[in-house]
Formats: C-alpha cells, sequence, structure tokens
C-alpha cells in the first residue's frame, strides 16, 4: 500500500471512503439538513467551543479569506505574527483586502515569541486584529497559541488563527484560547478530502463582522448561519455533500477514539518520527521543543540530495513525502504525520529513508 505521508491531503479510512460513493441527496431537504446540524453540533465538541462553528465549502485558503472579511474594514491595522509560508500568506490575504498588515517575523525554524508580540501591540495601539498560525506547516512549527493569546486578549484585540493544520490533531480549546476565529481545512487532521473549511466565530467576531466593510459575499459568515439555522438547516450554496459525508463517519470515528487519545497519539506519532529520523544520521529543522506533532520537517546535510531521495522513495517504495517550500526548496523534506496515522506507518517510512538516504548521496557522519 502506498504511504501518503505528506502534510495532507492525507489518506482517508475505508469507512469513510465508502461514506462518500454514496449516492448524492437534496441539499436543501430533510436528510442533509439533520446530517448538517449532527456534524456542526460534533464540530463544536472537537473545536471545544459553544460559539458558532460553519462549514464552508472551500479550501483552507477559503477559510482564511472568510476570517479576515468577515471581520475587517480596509484600513484597518493587523498584526500579522508570521513563522513560515503560511504566516506570510495569511497576512498577503489582509493586505490584498486593503489591510493595513504590521509584519512581525520570526525565523523559519522557530516559533513566535509573546512577548514581541505584546511589544508590537504596545508600540501600536491602533492594531484591531492579530493573525496568527497555530501549525506552520512549511517548518514544521507549532506556536505557544495560549502563550500568544493571552497577550492578545490583554489588549483586547481579535485573534485570527489558522488551524488549518493542527485542529482536530493537536489540542487548541478555541473557548478557553479566547480565539475568536478560528480555521481548519478537511484534508488535514479529518481523515477526509479536501474540499471543506470549517470555522469557529466568538461573540466579538460577530461584533467586528456586524462593521467589518470587506467584500464579502461567498464567504458571509451572516449567510452561513441564517441558512443554518432555517427549519431545515442548510449551506447558503451548494456544499461538497460527498466531503460531508465522508466528514460525517469521519467525526464519529474521531469521536470515538476521543479528543485526549487523539493529540496522545499525535504526540507519540511525531515523536517516533523526530526519533526515527535523529535515529538515521539526520537533523531536525524545527527547534525541537516547538516541534510540531501533524508534521516533521527534517534539515537536507551531509551530502544529500532531497530531490533525489523523494523520487526514489515515491517510485521504488511507494512512500510519498513532501519536499521544502519556496527557500526551503531543497534544504529541507517535510514528513506528514496527522489524521489516520500509526507508529506502524512512521516505522515502515523511516525503514524506506534507511535504505534510500545513501543512494541520495547522503554521508552519515
Ligand atoms: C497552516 C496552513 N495554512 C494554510 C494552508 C492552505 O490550505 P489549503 O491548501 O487547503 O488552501 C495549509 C495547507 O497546506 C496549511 O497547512
Amino acid at each position: 500500500m502506498e504511504q501518503l505521508r505528506i502534510p495532507g491531503p492525507t489518506p482517508c479510512p475505508n469507512e469513510v471512503l465508502q461514506a462518500m460513493s454514496r449516492q448524492m441527496i437534496n441539499h436543501r431537504g430533510p436528510q442533509f439538513g439533520q446530517m448538517l446540524n449532527d456534524i456542526t453540533a460534533k464540530l463544536k465538541q472537537v473545536f471545544q467551543t459553544k460559539s458558532d462553528v460553519f462549514l464552508l465549502t472551500g479550501s483552507g485558503t477559503g477559510g482564511l479569506e472568510a476570517a479576515i472579511v468577515n471581520t475587517l474594514s480596509p484600513g484597518d491595522k493587523v498584526l500579522s505574527v508570521s513563522i513560515g509560508v503560511f504566516g506570510e500568506r495569511f497576512g498577503a490575504i489582509a493586505g490584498q483586502f486593503g489591510a493595513e498588515v504590521i509584519p512581525l517575523r520570526f525565523e523559519w525554524g522557530t516559533a513566535a515569541d509573546a512577548d514581541a508580540v505584546r511589544q508590537a501591540l504596545e508600540a501600536e495601539p491602533k492594531i484591531k486584529a492579530v493573525l496568527v498560525t497555530h501549525n506552520e506547516t512549511s517548518t514544521g512549527v507549532t506556536n505557544d497559541l495560549e502563550a500568544i493569546s493571552s497577550v492578545v486578549k490583554e489588549f483586547d484585540k481579535l485573534l485570527l488563527v489558522d488551524a488549518i493544520s493542527s485542529l482536530g490533531s493537536i489540542n487548541l480549546p478555541v473557548d478557553d484560547w479566547h480565539c475568536d476565529v478560528v480555521v481548519t481545512g478537511s484534508q488535514k487532521g479529518w481523515m477526509i478530502p479536501p474540499g471543506l473549511a470549517m470555522v469557529s466565530v466568538s461573540q466579538e467576531a460577530w461584533q467586528a463582522q456586524a462593521k467589518a466593510r470587506m467584500p464579502r459575499f461567498y464567504w458571509d459568515f451572516t449567510q452561513a448561519k441564517s441558512y443554518l439555522e432555517k427549519a431545515t438547516a442548510q449551506t447558503p450554496w451548494t456544499p461538497a455533500i460527498s466531503v460531508v459525508f465522508g466528514l460525517s463517519v469521519s467525526l464519529d470515528m474521531m469521536l470515538k477514539e476521543g479528543l485526549a487519545n487523539i493529540f496522545a497519539r499525535h504526540a507519540r506519532v511525531a515523536r517516533a518520527t523526530r526519533n526515527g529520523a535523529k535515529s538515521l544520521g539526520l537533523s531536525l529543522f524545527a527547534e525541537e521543543r516547538h516541534a510540531s506533532n501533524t508534521v516533521t520537517a527534517v534539515a537536507a546535510a551531509d551530502g544529500l540530495d532531497t530531490k533525489k531521495m523523494l523520487k526514489i522513495l515515491r517510485e521504488e517504495y511507494k512512500v510519498i513525502l513532501s519536499g521544502g517550500q519556496q527557500k526551503l526548496d531543497g534544504k529541507i523534506f517535510r514528513i506528514g504525520h496527522l489524521g489516520w496515522v500509526t507508529e506502524d506507518d512512521i516505522k515502515a517510512v523511516i525503514s524506506a529513508i534507511k535504505v534510500v538516504l545513501p543512494q541520495a548521496g547522503f554521508r552519515s557522519s
């Protein structure tokens, strides 16, 4: 069997694949309405929130755009905390819609420093919102969102969170950490294909939404809420029904496993990945104390040609891993370990890497 170990899309369990092959149903009929209500209630458990949660059809980036356009107006100042490719993207979306973006960048491979966030908020009192990536997939780093959130809330600012590659895999208690809009994507820890973004919206975010003037149509949370609250629950626009069938099954699997067990499994699998890489003489790209439990970035060193390694792994061993993005192209490779993954999967990946390393020029020092 192929080992698809990129940080999303991730493999789907057979139960999910079977559910997704069902015949279409009326997305404005009672069967879909009941399923949508049931899914929404279960999503709230995984988000650990009592606030609104919406199912949007689109990829994660669509969810990030929704977070921006529903809470901000052109000219608003936002602090964009960035530790990699996806932090940059979140800031770029805000800029594209006319926000005045104040970047707060940290070296790739490290985590954001909450004290630096405090200094930035002290320096510019007019900042309205803080954008932060919980888990930076491009570098394999998880930010200390709890610490960042407590600083952001000292200053009473809105906190918009990209949790696309963390929610459902790494603990993120949305209400306890006072996150205003949190975005995740179906192809990550949810064990289903791409096609859905899920977002939570706090009371403070709704207050901002009432005044926000960035253009919005498809992503309007007011529409999502009014359709969800109809006598027959709906989404405003035609949803990715097959992916919703999959989510209905995967959520049951997740709640049966239990959130604490899911987080512990991801921590174990991540540890096995890091230890496995180190046992081969490789070094980790991310600072280990902030290393992600959903994706591990491994540094290319000692002659290792990562592109050659990825090609041999793919063609000869059916192990699919990711390279580095943008300035990390050729400098790292990444192993995704989120969603439907066990320690045995990682053992298979590490064994294949071990065989291929010398063929890809690696000389263990
Ligand atoms: C942290 C993070 N943010 C944003 C995205 C973009 O999501 P999508 O490709 O679903 O639009 C990704 C996907 O790789 C991600 O990992």
